[in-house]
């Protein structure tokens, strides 16, 4: 792991700066840079597949061992036929073109989400990016696809009451972890810092429950604009909070 300067001369060290373990980002603002720059949405999409290339390897340079970012949400099916399609097709190809450089780094992917709702292509892509992924030690890349915080909750609550109906578990014993152990990833840490590019003051259905405690950065960038700079500023700025949950801190 290497340090890091920013441009404005903001020194981050991994070993000295309090880094937040598990970064979630919300990529926004794909749309908006393309309709600025008289383009198709499909290739806002495009420039945002190429920085989230660059921040994932940032984000492991810079310490984070946890990256979950959301791609596509279980809403965005609402959008035109041929940008939903365009998507699913982005990703098949991205993921096709990533996986090497990724087992090569030693990185971790992860995909949450209602996968059985994908083309199967790319299901089958995902499995087995999960599955050659699976022993790497490095940082754990999450991609949440297909995925909406309240139906990961419905998910969880299924699962919860089919043991509950087979007798294995007795609704006294439903306490928080038991709730949490049957989330998409329950061996993955709360987020510390959740960030959303493109302006948007809100959390658009993404890691509900997990995001109980996690400290908001929101910046106007675009996402296809976002940059490990970015990064770090943000990063900075975690270090710069004081977290309290619920608790007096002096
Ligand atoms: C985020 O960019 C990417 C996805 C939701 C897939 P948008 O496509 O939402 O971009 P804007 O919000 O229209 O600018
Ligand atoms: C959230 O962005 C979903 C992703 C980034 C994948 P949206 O663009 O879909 O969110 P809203 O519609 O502005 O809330
Ligand atoms: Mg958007």
């Amino acid at each position: 792991m290497s340090a890091y300067t920013t441009p404005s001369g903001d020194r981050l060290d991994p070993s000295s700066t309090p880094a937040p373990r598990h970064v979630a980002i919300i990529m926004d603002g794909n749309g908006r840079w393309a309709r600025a720059r008289g383009k198709d949405r499909l290739e806002g999409h495009w420039a945002g597949y190429r920085t989230l290339k660059r921040i994932v390897y940032a984000a492991d340079e810079l310490g984070i061992e946890y990256l979950t970012v959301y791609g596509f949400s279980s809403e965005n099916w609402k959008r035109p036929d041929i940008e939903v399609s365009g998507l699913m097709r982005l990703m098949l190809s991205a993921m096709r073109a990533e996986i090497e450089e990724l087992i090569a780094n030693g990185i971790r992917v992860r995909v949450i989400g209602r996968l059985d709702g994908l083309p199967q292509d790319l299901r089958d892509e995902f499995q087995a990016a999960m599955v050659r992924t699976a022993p790497n030690g490095r940082m754990t890349f999450t991609l949440a696809i297909n995925y909406g915080g309240r139906h990961e909750i419905v998910d969880a609550v299924r699962s919860l009451a089919l043991s509950v109906a087979d007798g294995s578990l007795a609704p006294s014993e439903i306490e928080e972890t038991t709730i949490q152990e049957r989330l998409y990833a329950p061996e993955t840490p709360d987020p510390d810092l959740l960030i959303r590019t493109a302006g948007e003051m809100r959390l658009s259905n993404y890691l509900l429950w997990q995001s109980a405690y996690a400290e908001l950065w929101v910046t106007p960038t675009l996402w296809p604009d976002f940059s490990r700079e970015d990064l770090s500023e943000a990063l900075a700025e975690f270090g710069r909070r004081t977290r309290r949950f619920g608790a007096v801190v002096e």
